[in-house]
């Protein structure tokens, strides 16, 4: 994400954003959106009409206004994307690989990933542009449970899932006890859902592997109260105010 700084007269660095973008991290529409307004003189920069979307703004100190309302602050967003594999979940892949950005309208640039999952890896993942959210979700300490559907390539017996419930020696340490619940075997698989409260890189997978096996599916169901439901593959929504109520109060020291 592109962000330059300038000097301000105390000495500080202060934030400067092109219009649209200033517009859109303020929350109130995508940059398309917000080039549209400019365009249609619908912006004013310290009461001059501006009608280039590339004009320098620091939200700080240059008094924007929209139909001749100020535009402050910024509104949080809170969405959640059901991820596919085969996307990675940074903005730019250097590889040229698929991004979650992808999937998002106006290139997404207005939100952060809230932590990350693999590319193998699907399910649901949050996007904000509120960092205390972030670290609230992310921060082991405050241990927001996440639930995981898991497939390995092998069939996992009972002392196997319990070992995974007590906790299994990694090599970054023990894992912390994690909740599993068996749903069903197929000749030569499990299938079973575990909720974890921390997230350490790659941790199902290697859990399972400390296990003598494999994970061949993995796909996050749920964060604290939230689960996926019904979202379709690849797509999006907002979450409403008691969803993020509800995420909060998941997470707590
Ligand atoms: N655990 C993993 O192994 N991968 C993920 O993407 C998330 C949790």
């Amino acid at each position: 994400m592109r962000q330059e700084t300038r000097r301000s007269g105390s000495g500080g660095k202060r934030p400067l954003k092109t219009l649209d973008r200033a517009l859109s991290k303020a929350g109130l529409g995508s940059r398309a959106d917000a080039r549209a307004w400019i365009a249609a003189g619908r912006v004013r920069v310290n009461g001059k009409l501006i009608q280039s979307p590339e004009h320098w703004v620091d939200l700080e100190r240059d008094r924007v206004t929209l139909d001749g309302k100020p535009v402050t602050g910024r509104k949080k967003i809170y969405i959640v994307l059901y991820k596919p594999t085969g996307y990675v979940t940074t903005y730019k892949d250097p590889r040229g690989r698929p991004t979650v950005y992808d999937l998002l309208p106006d290139g997404g640039d207005f939100v952060f990933p809230v932590g990350r999952l693999d590319l193998d890896t699907s399910g649901l993942l949050l996007l904000t542009n509120d960092s205390q959210f972030a670290e609230r979700i992310t921060n082991p300490a405050y241990k927001a449970p996440k639930t995981y559907l898991v497939k390995t390539a092998t069939r996992l017996d009972e002392a196997a899932l319990d070992r995974l419930r007590q906790g299994v020696m990694l090599k970054d340490g023990p894992t912390r006890p994690a909740g599993v619940r068996h749903l069903r075997d197929s000749a030569s698989k499990t299938f079973f859902e575990i909720t974890l409260t921390e997230g350490r890189n790659r941790q199902v997978r290697r859990m399972v592997e400390a296990v003598g096996s494999r994970v061949l599916k993995l796909v996050r169901v749920a964060i604290g109260p939230l689960r996926i439901g019904a979202l379709p593959v690849g797509k999006w929504r907002e979450l409403t105010r008691e969803e993020v109520r509800g995420l909060l109060r998941s997470a707590v020291p």
